[in-house]
């Protein structure tokens, strides 16, 4: 961590009120790291906006299993992208759903674009794609 600057922000009365009841929920033992973490966020946000970031991402698909040769082509596409697969969890929700938790790494653009074939795929009923860079960049 470099050096510490400390700065002063003019904020609305009311919105800070609203900012500090939201910190309080969420457990923050004070304003700094609420507004670090605000700040790193948006910082991230950034870095992912460019397809050439470095990336860590959670893929969630619920799916039938049923649906034809589904399972085989999510192992498929699996195999196809060893470099970017970092593991996968499979649970069984009940007789015809399954959750697939593929954990992976890579440029922004090869997770989208590999969380885009998946989401694609005939029986996928739901998919979420949480993405975020490494942390390199931040401190
Ligand atoms: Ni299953």
């Amino acid at each position: 961590m470099g050096k510490i600057e400390r700065v002063g922000v003019s904020l609305d009365q009311e919105l800070l009120e609203q900012f500090d009841a939201l910190i309080a929920k969420q457990g923050y033992a004070n304003r700094s790291e609420a507004v670090r973490d605000l700040i790193r966020a948006r910082l991230d946000q950034e870095q992912l906006a460019k397809p050439a970031t470095e990336a860590v991402a959670g893929i969630l698909l619920v799916y039938d299993h049923h649906a034809t040769n589904l399972s085989a082509k999510l192992n498929h596409l699996q195999h196809d992208h060893l470099l970017q697969i970092i593991t996968s969890t499979h649970v069984h929700l009940d007789h015809h759903n399954c959750l697939e938790v593929i954990i992976l790494k890579g440029k922004v653009s090869q997770i989208q674009s590999l969380a885009d074939r998946m989401t694609s795929l005939k029986g996928v009923k739901l998919s979420r794609t949480n993405i975020m860079s490494t942390g390199k960049e931040l401190t």
